[in-house]
């Protein structure tokens, strides 16, 4: 919401004295940056060819997920999904798979439906314009800056965390960059300043964020072309800048995971669609351990196993129940489905259903999209299928 009622706003921030020496000083930067970014960009496959699309798929990719983290996915889900009109008429388990791991998976849901849109209203290809570009599902101001910009050679800025860094540092201001306010004063400080090659200058501030100019107090000043314009520098709080709030302490969730294997396979719950993780598959798992429901004799408790994972604000501390049934057969397995569903508390809705069924670990790589929450998990039951332990 906030978001869009941002983006609204067409009324400019007043030029103070302030912001005419920071527009002053960011001018200068221009041609030292592009001259560094021409010698020193990182070969990227996306820089390859960068079509629209391919600058979309990986801009969204390179949302919460490091460089090196991305390339493996970008090019499997370009051979995959060569063109946005495969996009649009992917299957979601497959777009869910291809995207397993890289986490925030409302961003893959939404590029499919912007990819339908696309088909629909733009003969399949991405318009050549930043507002038509900025309205499609999950496509921000950062977004459609990066496709205009760099796809499209268009006169846009395209503002992430990396920029804010580089840019706070070269004019040492201290102005809080988690604020919109901030956000969009460097936007419109940057329009009145952008080269012809708008796409290199944006990623040229992109690529010294990310190898020079870093995070966390580790800024690589002796390599930096711009050092000389670097107010940060010449005044030696580089380490100081950017000013942001603390981040708030991430809570603390406890999870009891049940591995429960029955004739090598092992039980899989699929997640409702809308929500947290919507649409993948996971081990049955619950809060917290209540009481180990009554599974009677035929099976037997074998290990337990403890596991974290960091989600953006929550932590969730695992333990695993391994639960294996002694025979397999229809009645077992649905008994255990039904064990499992009354521990949650589940029950069938009219809209949904509560889908339940057992895998062996080949599938679960192959074909049912787990979040990496499991891994620990995903990657015992792998190896103790292989070892028949
Ligand atoms: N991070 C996000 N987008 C990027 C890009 N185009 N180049 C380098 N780093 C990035």
């Amino acid at each position: 919401m906030k978001k869009q009622k941002d983006s609204r706003r067409t009324k400019e921030f007043p030029v103070t004295k302030e912001r005419q020496e920071f527009r002053r000083i960011y001018a200068e930067t221009v041609p030292y940056l592009l001259q560094w970014y021409d010698y020193n960009r990182r070969i990227l496959p996306w820089r390859e060819e960068p079509t629209p699309y391919h600058v979309w798929v990986s801009e969204i990719m390179l949302q919460q997920t490091r460089v090196e983290a991305v390339k493996g996915y970008y090019d499997r889900f370009l051979m995959r999904l060569p063109d946005i009109a495969a996009l649009a008429s992917a299957e979601e388990e497959e777009l869910l798979k291809l995207w397993e791991g890289l986490g925030y998976y409302s961003r893959v849901r939404n590029m499919q439906k912007a990819a339908r849109i696309i088909v629909e209203q733009y003969g399949g290809e991405m318009p050549a314009d930043y507002e038509k570009l900025r309205a499609l599902p999950g496509i921000g101001d950062y977004t459609a800056g990066a496709v205009s910009s760099i796809a499209f050679g268009l006169p846009y800025p395209a503002v992430d965390g990396n920029v804010l860094r580089v840019m706070s540092r070269i004019v040492c201001n201290e102005a809080d960059i988690t604020k919109e306010k901030t956000k969009r004063k460097l936007k419109e400080d940057l329009t009145t300043i952008l080269p012809a090659r708008t796409g290199d200058f944006n990623q040229s501030l992109m690529e010294l964020g990310a190898m020079v100019c870093l995070p966390n107090g580790k800024p690589l000043c002796e390599q930096c072309p711009v050092v000389h314009l670097c107010r940060a520098f010449h005044e030696g709080c580089e380490t100081k800048l950017p000013v942001k709030p603390a981040k708030k302490e991430r809570r603390i969730e406890k999870r009891v995971v049940y591995l429960i294997s029955c004739g090598g396979k092992f039980l899989l719950h699929h997640r409702a669609k809308k929500g947290l993780l919507a649409g993948m598959w996971e081990f049955p798992n619950f809060p917290e351990e209540d009481e180990l429901p009554d599974l009677g004799d035929k099976f037997i408790i074998k290990k337990r196993k403890k596991a974290k994972h960091i989600f953006s604000h929550v932590e969730w501390h695992m333990e695993g129940i391994w639960v294996e049934a002694e025979n397999s057969g229809k009645d077992i397995s649905a008994r255990l489905i039904e064990t499992m569903r009354r521990l949650g508390g589940r029950k069938e809705s009219a809209e949904e259903a509560d889908e339940w069924l057992f895998a062996s670990p080949e599938e679960m790589k192959e074909r049912y999209p787990m979040p990496s929450a499991f891994e620990a998990y995903y990657k015992e039951v792998y190896y103790e299928n292989r070892n028949g332990l």
